[in-house]
């Protein structure tokens, strides 16, 4: 018996200093200090020894099992130390590396052409208005002179939401001009960017949804005097000192007089070429005189005020600005292209 737990002693004793974990630790407790282990199967047979011999291997076997005992603390708590050491190690932070650069996008071109536009108009006293693009055929339409059974109003070229063409996606910025009219007090200086939409094709200068900037001013003895010379200043801004502007007459329903702009082509400067198409001048934009039948349904007296307005293809402008050749580069977010700016 004595030899016995001399073995179980230091094979255990052994085993404990190795044990790699907290569970391989456990399970060699169980082998012999459980109530099935090796030392406890000892120490039942303790009761078939002689009454001399029992007290004498008694206290060894206690001894033994305090050794154990003490043994696998210490295990324990060297494995525990490890574990620590470990986990310190794998979740280091080394401050010192540098940080990760944060990679910051920029506007894309159509906005920083509108941001140009932007700045420029409120340097001139502008008031900036956004608004719905679900817009009522009321303000689309009617309220802009544009009567029931005018083209512009066909099925084939308006997104409806409803049977009786009531609502709709605007397809124009012009009705911020009657919105304008109803909420704002006299005299009026506004300009109203937004999206517009329109049933047309995709292609190299069409899309179904596009941006214009709408501008309106309403006062006493405005003339198209003064719609003439805003334009032009807005464009020799915009594109450079000495920039020629063309206006010829156009049809509108709410604007009479009406015209449009074309500016001389910066390619060639107004000698003709494939981006003027051998015009020598590119359209820029629509304007006139707001009809004074608009003016009286917004509740304004033709008499005492008057005013002018244009809508300005946004699209087109950033394409002369950053010479962009087709509008669909505009929508696809290719980064390719957007870095370029
Ligand atoms: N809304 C017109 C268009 O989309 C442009 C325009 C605006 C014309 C203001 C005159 C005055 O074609």
């Amino acid at each position: 018996m004595k030899e016995q737990l001399a073995r179980i002693r230091s094979e255990a004793l052994a085993a404990f200093e190795q044990a790699q974990s907290a569970a391989e630790l456990d399970s060699l407790r169980v082998q012999y200090l459980g109530k099935k282990g090796e030392l406890t199967a000892v120490l039942k047979m303790m009761g078939k020894l002689s009454a001399e011999e029992r007290p004498a291997m008694g206290q060894l076997a206690n001894e033994v099992r305090s050794a154990l005992e003490a043994a696998i603390e210490a295990a324990a708590g060297k494995l525990e130390a490890q574990a620590l050491e470990q986990r310190l190690k794998d979740e280091a932070l080394d401050v010192t590396i540098p940080g990760r650069k944060v990679k910051l996008g920029h506007k894309h071109p159509m906005y920083l052409a509108l941001d140009e536009l932007k700045d420029i108009f409120i340097g001139m006293g502008f008031t900036v208005l956004d608004g719905p693009e679900v817009e009522l055929a009321e303000y689309n339409f009617d309220k802009l002179n544009a009567e029931e059974g005018h083209p512009s109003r066909d099925w084939s070229d308006t997104f409806y939401f409803d049977a009786g063409s009531r609502v709709m996606l605007r397809s124009q910025t012009s009705p911020m001009q009657v919105r304008a009219m109803e909420t704002m007090e006299l005299p009026i200086r506004i300009i109203a960017p937004g999206r517009v939409y329109r049933k047309d094709e995709v292609d190299a200068t069409h899309s179904p949804m596009f941006h214009q900037v709408e501008g309106m001013v309403i006062d006493k003895n405005v003339t198209m005097a003064d719609l003439k010379g805003t334009l032009n200043t807005v464009v020799e801004q915009l594109y450079g000192k000495g920039t020629k502007t063309r206006f010829r007459p156009h049809h509108f329903p709410f604007t009479e007089p009406s015209c449009e702009m074309d500016v001389q082509c910066h390619k060639c400067g107004g000698v003709g070429c494939p981006t003027c198409k051998g015009e020598g001048w590119i359209e820029m934009l629509g304007a006139g005189m707001i009809h004074p039948k608009v003016l009286k349904m917004a509740g304004i007296d033709p008499e005492v005020y008057s005013g002018w307005a244009f809508g300005i293809g946004l699209e087109r402008t950033a394409m002369r600005r950053f010479k962009i050749a087709d509008l669909r580069l505009i929508f696809e977010n290719d980064v390719r292209f957007l870095e370029q700016f």
